[in-house]
């Protein structure tokens, strides 16, 4: 048996099995039996790691069609099955994602209905018990939107369109965005931003940004507390800054890899990424937590 030093590495690997067989054996047995594999064939080692082959067996015959040798292959497909596999779920992703962003554009017309029929009963109603009922539906449905928003905007590939944002203008209206859900969880959403303050970026990025950031901290402040969106103009660049008096968040929570599950923080850094922007969080628990941006100037 002649072999060359890759056949070698890969008959070498016995700890990878197939049916309890190791790929020598395999090859072996294909030999002997003269049976063929077809398909390629996937082994596995203890720690569920993979190895997937190809093996190819030629019978070689003389110039007299004697039979002379036969000629194993053995191809590492390895790679490209993970990268096969690995388009595969893309394409599931996408899929899923145009079938969310469909479902999340059907939500938002009943929603729309829903809410303008609830606050026309609020106007009709005289019990103030029904009317602060009408309130929080209201407040509810306003977060579903949100909800379906952000979903939105995860499915949707935008090109960014950058103008220039007046910060307080922004934040007026993400306050007005936010002004029942905040009177609902007792969260006082203020702003502290000087007029002026000019950011040249994709604003409905920046929106999205202050809307899951806000999301955040209103799901740290189960009692109510209070949110301050502030703004300032330094010399080169400017600089945002979302602090709460929530619970905070432990130390080992704060490297991104170890929040697991979220997907509002990724989101904030990617849409800051693509304006240029910078993100840094500051938390502890029992301090609050504060989010900071900054934007060249
Ligand atoms: N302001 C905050 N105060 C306390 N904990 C926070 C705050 N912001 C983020 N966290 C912690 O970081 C985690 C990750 O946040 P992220 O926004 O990425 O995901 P999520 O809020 O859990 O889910 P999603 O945003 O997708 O609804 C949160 O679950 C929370 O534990
Ligand atoms: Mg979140």
């Amino acid at each position: 048996l002649l072999s060359n030093s890759r056949a070698q590495n890969l008959l070498a690997k016995s700890e990878y099995r197939y049916e309890g067989k190791s790929l020598s054996a395999l090859l072996e047995e294909s030999l002997k039996n003269q049976k063929v594999f077809y398909d390629p064939i996937r082994l596995l080692d203890g720690r569920s790691r993979r190895l997937d082959v190809e093996l190819g067996v030629w019978r070689l015959l003389d110039e007299d069609q004697k039979p002379w040798g036969v000629l194993c292959t053995i191809d590492d497909i390895t790679y490209r099955k993970m990268m096969e596999e690995q388009a595969v779920q893309d394409e599931k992703l996408v899929y899923a994602g145009k079938l969310a962003a469909e479902l999340a554009h059907e939500i938002r017309n009943p929603l729309a209905g829903i809410r303008v029929g609830v606050q026309v009963v609020e106007r009709h109603s005289s019990s103030e018990t029904d009317r602060k009922l009408c309130e929080t539906i209201i407040g509810e449905v306003d977060r579903i939107n949100l909800l379906v928003e952000n979903l939105c905007h995860l499915t949707r590939q935008r090109k960014l369109q950058k103008t220039l944002i007046d910060v307080a203008e922004l934040y007026q209206e993400v306050s007005l965005l936010y002004s029942k859900i905040a009177e609902n969880s007792h969260i006082e959403l203020l702003s502290d931003a000087p007029p002026g303050i000019l950011l040249y970026a994709d604003k409905s990025a920046v929106k999205q940004v202050l809307i899951n950031l806000i999301n955040n901290s209103i799901k740290a402040m189960k009692t109510g507390g209070t949110i301050v969106m502030k703004a300032r103009a330094q010399e080169s660049r400017i600089l945002l800054c979302l602090s709460d008096d929530g619970e905070g968040i432990p130390p080992e929570k704060m490297k991104a890899k170890s929040r697991n599950g979220g997907m509002g923080l990724s989101i904030v850094s990617q849409l800051l990424q693509k304006n240029d922007g910078t993100f840094r969080l500051e938390s502890a628990p029992g301090k609050g937590t504060k989010a900071m941006m900054t934007f060249p100037r």
